[in-house]
This record gives structure tokens, sequence and C-alpha cells, in this order.
């Protein structure tokens, strides 16, 4: 089964609307005419909207970092789903590991923020990932399992065509420490054992999962080159247009 290569950057809490535009006007012009892989750019809130505008009649797509469950109401300072569907996000990345280290984030909230997400037609980049001490401990496959088993609660297998899964280690986050290879394809290979456990071997051969961790243009080539690593959830080398294509690019390196 061919998946088509999925790599997404995740610019975190970095840059004003002013360098993202920059960012993503260099990006259109160095990604031109590029296939046979997808691209998308996950901007902080602030700058969606004028990222948006900037994507249109564009290849490269665009994501949220986070989202609320609930479609309005009294949640000062969140973000609904329609808010982002509005102004043209096609994902939004939910569960990332810094979002359930430094905002409390737990499997059930994840697990209420896919749902909303895939309600109201946003696809998702669901992240999962062990600690370093979990990795330590041999819990690896238990926590990967256990975010993934609690995460998809209640997803019908149909709406999974809408689900992209990142595997992110905890450990290898920022640290320019990444999994090798054959550590993250033993890991991805697990998670789709486990996508054909919950729903079928169909869904288990057609879900992408990425790879997330210190992910760089001089790495990219090896990881995407493990049978079961589909893509790549890209922190830092995606916050300058020529690291980050260069890893969008990784077949012509
Ligand atoms: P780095 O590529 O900076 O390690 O970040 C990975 C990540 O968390 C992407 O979501």
């Amino acid at each position: 089964m061919e998946r088509l290569p999925f790599i997404a950057g995740n610019w975190k809490m970095n840059k004003t609307v002013g360098e993202a535009l920059e960012l993503v006007k260099a990006l259109k012009i160095s990604l031109m005419g590029i296939y046979g892989v997808e691209v998308a750019v996950a901007p902080p809130f602030t700058a969606l909207y004028p990222v948006a505008q900037e994507l249109k009649n564009s290849s490269i797509e665009l994501a949220a970092q986070n989202l609320f469950w609930e479609e309005k109401g009294a949640f000062t300072g969140e973000v609904s789903p329609l808010m982002l569907k509005e102004i043209g996000c096609q994902y939004v990345i939910i569960g990332h590991s810094e979002r359930r280290q430094y905002f409390g984030e737990t499997d059930e909230m994840v697990n209420r923020k896919i749902r909303s997400a895939i309600r109201s037609d946003l696809k998702v980049i669901f992240c999962i990932g062990e600690s370093l001490e979990e990795r330590e401990e041999g819990k690896t496959f238990s926590v990967v399992e256990r975010q993934l088993v609690e995460g998809l609660k209640g997803i019908d297998e149909e709406r999974m065509g809408q689900i992209v899964i990142a595997y992110e280690p905890v450990w290898a986050i920022g640290t320019g420490r990444t999994a090798s290879p054959e550590q993250a394809g033993e890991v991805h290979r697990f998670i789709r054992e486990k996508i054909e456990g919950l729903f079928s071997k169909r869904t288990s051969e057609r879900v992408r999962i990425q790879y997330g961790g210190s992910v760089t243009p001089e790495n990219i080539k090896a990881l995407m080159a493990e049978p079961g690593i589909d893509g790549a959830l890209v922190g830092g080398a995606s916050l300058q247009a020529e690291s980050f294509t260069r890893i969008v690019r990784f077949k012509e390196i």
C-alpha cells in the first residue's frame, strides 16, 4: 500500500505575523512544483489567518497547533474547531507532548479534542510518544499503546482517513538526539499493529505515521527509508525556509 509522504512544520511559539509571512513566501517559491509529498505548516494562532491568505492557490496546507473541543462559549483564551475551519485550516495538531507536559493535557482531553476536530471536518495530526524515563523503564510500548487507545476512543473507522499519527519520542524533541530509523521503525510497526487490532488491516495499511524529534535535512533520508515511516513532524528545522525545503525535498538529496 503506497502512502503519500507527509511533512509538516510545527512552528510552536515562534514567528510574529511579519516573520511568518516572510517564511511562507519563501516556502511558496522553494517548494513550487513539488509533487509526491504532502506539505503543511503550523504557525501560532496569531499568524494563521494571514498565512492562510498567503497560501491561497498554493499546495502548502495549513495546520493549527491546538484547539478546544467546544464550538463556542465562555472559554476564555480558547479557539474552537469552527474558527479554525473558517479561516482555512485543513489540519490541527493534537496531543503534542509539550501540551501534555506543560499544559496538563490528559489522554481524555486529547480524545475530546480529536473527536471535536473530526466532527468539524478538520484533519488531525495526533501526537504520541514516550519520555526518556518511560523508555529507560521499558515502558515505551505500553505508554504508546495507552495514548493511542485512549486518544482514539469513540472514533469510527471511516473517520480514520482524517487522522495522521505522529510518533514523537519526548527525549528526541528539541534535543538533537534523533531516534535511529530502527528505533522509530520498531515503534511505528507497533503502532500499525495496534491500529489493525483497533480497526482493521486495511485501515492500518492506510494510516500515515510521521516521525518527529530532531528531524534535520541530514537525517530525513534515512528516516524516510524506513518502511513504516510515512513522513515527519518537524520543529526547529521548520523555522527556516532553507532547512525545511531540504527536508521536504528529501527524495532529491
Ligand atoms: P524538533 O524538530 O525541534 O525536535 O521538534 C519536534 C516536534 O516537537 C515537532 O512537533
